[in-house]
């Protein structure tokens, strides 16, 4: 990241925080603090770690762990120059890493790393298991040997509730119907954190995200549906919608989902919860699929495939009454303003993003219908 790109990065993240105004408790907590991100390099951790690196000041200290595996571009391109952020290139499955970030010292964790995400694991299930479930339970068990404060875990909405269960989602509503490794390792994921809570009194805590989107994710065939949108539309591809667009999801600006995280690892109310941290709107695919086209000028007509096997979720609508009730959580920023950002975040570095953009053949995905399209 040029310093040109990476101060406009650290503008959006400093000019975020100063408009959700977290109470001065919040960041009396956090200054000076030592926190451990792990997954910092990724689509959402590099803008937490960007947050953090404002609350703790320059008597605190960011820690990254992360493996880089998220991109093709082998360099922590994603990840700002900050004199009070460490990079650490490792694997949380890997004891000496993790010895490593432990070394530093942290106060809290923030566990963000992932094999992301669906088809991912649908291709790579053993990974998918490795890095979710057993790097899970590791960093788990460092966490409390350490005596960490708090451990705040990104979970998935995706993961949690299933195929068609009551809108909008609230947190006490849980389905055994998951269709995907990923969701099945990340609500195994949840389960860990809560044993290491009750059992050992770890003070975890466990976010559901729905949906982000926003400044730091590259597009790739395992990415996020807007980041690929947005770079197919840029390059005037149509657009292919796997399924009939009808479809809805909450999509939300990663900076809404950062401000949640740091409000979940403040408040004590959060403690042994979980909740959901999301926009608490849904926009059909279709729709948003017309805004990125109207946001870059693509005259490419929408193309319609097959959906997805495990893609079963017709609606996806959170209930972010808990969020608000238990720690504050309002989301800020309008989807037709978290794309505009993204776009220009794409202006910005596009040729940065075409290096980490990973469009390998997959044994299963959307992307190799782009590919013939755009011959
Ligand atoms: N993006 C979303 O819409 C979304 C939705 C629900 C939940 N989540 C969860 O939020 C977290 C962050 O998501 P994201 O979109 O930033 O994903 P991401 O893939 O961009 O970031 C994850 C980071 O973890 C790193 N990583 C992967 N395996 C690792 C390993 N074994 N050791 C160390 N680092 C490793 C990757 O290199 C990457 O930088 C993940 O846990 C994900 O499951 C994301």
């Amino acid at each position: 990241m040029n310093r040109q790109n990476s101060e406009k990065r650290k503008g959006y993240v400093d000019d975020y925080l100063e408009r959700c105004q977290l109470p001065g408790e919040v960041h009396a907590y956090y200054r000076g603090k030592r926190i451990l991100v792990t997954g910092g390099a990724g689509a959402i951790g590099s803008n937490l770690v960007i947050g953090l690196s404002n609350l703790v000041g320059d008597t605190g200290q960011v820690i990254i762990l992360d493996n880089l595996s998220a991109t093709k571009f082998k360099e922590p391109w994603n990840v700002c120059p900050l004199s009070n952020v460490m990079f650490v290139e490792g694997d949380i499955r890997d004891d000496v890493a993790l010895k490593r970030v432990f070394l530093e010292g942290p106060d809290l964790v923030f566990h963000l790393a992932a094999f992301f995400a669906n088809q991912n694991s649908v291709d790579y299930q053993e990974t998918s298991a490795c890095v979710d479930v057993i790097g899970h339970i590791k960093l788990l068990e460092y966490s409390q040997l350490n005596a960490i404060e708090k451990f705040v875990y990104a979970s998935s909405g995706c993961a949690i509730y299933g195929s068609f269960p009551k809108l909008p989602l609230e947190e006490d509503f849980i389905s055994m119907h998951l269709t995907t490794p990923y969701q099945i390792n990340k609500m195994t994921g949840e389960m860990y954190c809560n044993f290491y809570n009750h059992h050992y009194g770890l003070k975890t805590v466990n976010c559901r995200f729905f949906n982000s989107f926003g400044p730091g994710e590259a597009p790739g065939q395992y990415r996020n549906v807007i980041p690929n949108f947005i770079y197919w539309a840029m390059n005037g591809i149509g657009l292919p919608i796997t399924g009939t667009g009808e479809e809805t999801r909450d999509f939300t600006y990663v900076l809404d989902l950062m401000q949640g995280l740091l409000r979940a690892g403040y408040y004590e109310q959060a403690v042994g919860e979980n909740f959901n941290l999301a926009a608490g709107e849904e926009i059909a695919v279709r729709d948003m699929a017309a805004k990125v086209n109207e946001a870059t000028s693509n005259k490419s007509p929408i193309v319609f495939t097959e959906r997805r096997k495990w893609d079963t979720k017709p609606r996806l609508l959170a209930s972010i009454e808990k969020a608000q009730r238990l720690i504050g959580y309002r989301p800020l920023v309008q989807f037709e303003e978290g794309l505009r950002v993204n776009l220009e975040w794409f202006q910005d570095n596009l040729e940065i993003i075409e290096c980490a953009a990973d469009f390998k053949p997959g044994m299963s995905s959307a992307v190799r219908g782009v590919k013939t399209l755009s011959k």
